[in-house]
């Protein structure tokens, strides 16, 4: 391993799922038990800059943090899967230009930023489904969080994960917008992979679960082939609520909606009854992400106020 004595800087983009990875089904190597499809969110995300230092450190938002703060683990432990000689001592420098778990999927970015500067720091000339596979392993989002756009990531069936990695579609959609919509925005008390654990061990609903997913996968490629909208909107929100709906019948329950979450909701099924044509979708965490056209645009703002409006494909070169 031949170490840069220049630092690296890499960004990756922030992603959300439209058919959600919910479950694994193996832990150490992050195999989930369904594929997944998502969009990335261009210009937001992770940027991540390695460099040589006296002792590990790891920096998050311009601050060191403690050695034992689980975020610093994880990401000295992902080092680790690279690093065969420890002698090599790094600082990680992380900066989210998103808030920090708050359902927005920091992790993803954060893992594949750091893949890309691993990648590059050690020379390691990893190919994309190969540096894919290894973003996985440090949270399995960031498999998908490698690419812009629409991102599809293959469940694979091999048990040493190689064939699950994700790879970007070649479509675009340039009116498509992103609205987020910030319920909350602090650290979350029940991480994504604890929660996947409860919902597979304690939800008989997870049963369903798969064959689901399989489903709104396919009808996720018709949606974005034909460019219909109502498709997408229609598969992506009914996607998110399944995946709750296992949450909620877990034991101890998995509620992560709070009171604005369902207000929210609400005011998106309103604005349908209206004839403007808005779906969410929500992840481990409160915030609804809305997906609409660009043309109701002015609609989605009068009704949610100043809120985040992402054109994803912008950054589609
Ligand atoms: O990648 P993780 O371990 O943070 O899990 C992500 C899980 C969801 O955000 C709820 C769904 C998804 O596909 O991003």
């Amino acid at each position: 391993l031949t170490a840069s004595s220049e630092p690296v800087t890499c960004f990756a983009p922030s992603n959300i799922a439209l058919c959600k990875y919910w479950g694994k089904r193996e832990k150490e190597l992050n195999l989930p038990v369904n594929s997944s499809l998502s969009i990335s969110l261009g210009h937001l995300g992770t940027q991540t800059t390695l460099s040589l230092a006296e002792v590990d450190q790891v920096w998050l938002n311009g601050e060191r943090l403690t050695d034992d703060t689980p975020f610093a683990r994880k990401v000295i432990a992902f080092i680790d899967l690279f690093r065969r000689d420890q002698a090599v001592t790094l600082k990680v420098d992380t900066r989210n230009n998103i808030p920090t778990a708050a359902g927005l999927a920091s992790s993803a970015s954060g893992f594949a930023a750091l893949s890309l500067a691993i990648n590059q720091f050690f020379a390691l000339d990893l190919s994309d489904d190969v540096l894919s596979a290894f973003a996985r392993m440090g949270s399995g989002s960031a498999s998908r969080s490698l690419f812009q756009g629409f991102v599809e990531w293959e469940m694979g069936q091999q048990e040493d994960g190689m064939d699950s990695f994700a790879r970007p579609l070649v479509a675009r959609w340039d009116t498509l917008r992103i609205g987020l919509v910030k319920v909350a925005t602090g650290e979350k008390k029940v991480d994504s992979r604890s929660g996947m654990t409860r919902t597979l061990e304690t939800a008989s609903l997870y049963q369903a679960w798969p064959a689901q997913a399989a489903r709104d996968i396919s009808r996720l490629h018709s949606a974005i082939s034909d460019k219909d909208f109502q498709l997408l909107g229609e598969t992506a929100e009914h996607n998110a609520l399944s995946m709750h709906a296992t949450m909620i019948a877990s034991w101890p329950p998995l509620v992560y909606w709070q009171p604005d979450s369902l207000a929210a909701m609400q005011k998106v099924w309103q604005l349908r009854e209206q004839g403007i044509p808005i779906y969410f979708t929500m992840d481990a965490g409160p915030n609804l992400k809305l997906l609409f056209e660009a043309e109701y645009e002015a609609d989605v703002l009068t009704a949610f106020g100043e809120i985040e409006v992402v054109s994803p494909f912008s950054a589609v070169p």
